[in-house]
């Protein structure tokens, strides 16, 4: 029997975008389906179906305790289904090397509602728990050392690069000064910090005052973006011609990322626009399918409020 927070729970599984993500991908029986961010197996479970019996589904996690998510995946899953625990970075660039292919690649990146629902993980400025923040519990680095341990000069830029944080350097002045009194050990200490180093209104303004250096902590701490940047290539280079790669992003500096690598590998050609002929000889790899991010319906957001900001695009192998 596992322990109660290790089991699958109902609500855990709502996957976004769902319905947009499945006909982009368009998974066909015999297929191989990477999926380098599976959680709690929400968009597992949808594609393996499409797979209709035939094919294999690689479901990778950097977060070991999605394990019992992907048990209960693979007993349904009626194809051959693996788990890889690490960083999908890691994993695909792995992958590639060892000319392992995919005919489907799918991201649906941050953070999963197990994570942010279980206080103990640290991610959550709703509850008082330690500050951890590590997608995967055994990396090095946890929300705590980075504030306790990163200059005021490096705290600021996180926070304004990417929390978009106006008050950046305020709050990373107020927190150098507390911690020169004692370390901050807990999430709720730093809210406290983040509410005291604000003006007064601006507390009360767009959402939660500590919202956004959350989400600039967690983005260092798990390096969500230098992933992003070194996986993209990797998946590509797995896909096999007429593969596709999918990814759902939940912030303005993620679908920055995905929107240019796609971009730039539909495009091709790296030459100098002055160039009057193409000296570089290199080919279009991608065919962008979603010419605009696809975005969640009002509908959608009603019954998934964490659905509001994501954004999906697609891209085929040319
Ligand atoms: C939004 S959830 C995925 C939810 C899943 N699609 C579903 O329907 O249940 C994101 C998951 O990706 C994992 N993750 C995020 N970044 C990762 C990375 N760089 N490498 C491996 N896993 C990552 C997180 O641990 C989390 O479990």
């Amino acid at each position: 029997m596992l322990p109660s927070v290790l089991q699958p729970n109902a609500t855990d599984h709502v996957p976004v975008l769902a319905e947009q993500v499945r006909r982009l991908l368009d998974v066909q029986p015999g297929q191989t389906v990477v999926d380098a961010t599976f959680g709690a197996g929400g968009h597992a479970a949808l594609l393996a179906e499409d797979l209709r019996g035939e094919g294999r589904y690689v479901a990778i996690d950097r977060d070991p305790t999605v394990k019992p998510y992907f048990e209960s995946f693979r007993r349904r899953a009626g194809v051959q289904a693996r788990f890889l625990s690490g960083d999908f970075a890691d994993v695909l660039e792995r992958f590639a090397d060892n000319g392992r292919n995919a005919d489907v690649v799918l991201f649906d990146l941050g953070v999963s509602s197990m994570q942010l629902d279980r206080p103990e993980r640290g991610f959550s400025y709703a509850a008082d728990a330690p500050l951890d923040m590590r997608m995967d519990p055994s990396a090095e680095m946890s929300a705590r050392e980075l504030v306790n341990q990163a200059s005021e000069r490096e705290l600021t830029e996180i926070f304004r690069s990417y929390g978009e944080e106006r008050y950046a350097r305020q709050i990373a002045k107020r927190i150098g000064r507390e911690r020169s009194r004692q370390p901050f050990e807990t999430t709720g200490e730093l809210v406290e910090a983040i509410k005291s180093a604000i003006p007064t209104p601006a507390r009360f303004g767009e959402g939660h005052p500590a919202r956004r250096v959350f989400q600039a902590l967690r983005i260092a701490v798990n390096d969500e973006l230098g992933a992003l940047e070194a996986a993209l290539p990797a998946a590509l280079e797995m896909l096999r011609p007429g593969g596709r790669v999918a990814v759902i992003s939940f912030h303005s500096l993620e679908d920055r990322i995905v929107k240019r690598f796609f971009r730039s590998e539909a495009h091709g050609c790296t030459c100098p626009p002055d160039f009057p002929v193409c000296v570089c000889g290199r080919e279009p790899s991608l065919r962008v399918l979603t010419r605009k991010a696809v975005r969640p319906t009002a509908q959608e957001i009603a019954t998934n409020p964490r659905a509001a900001s994501a954004r999906l695009r697609a891209a085929v192998k040319t």
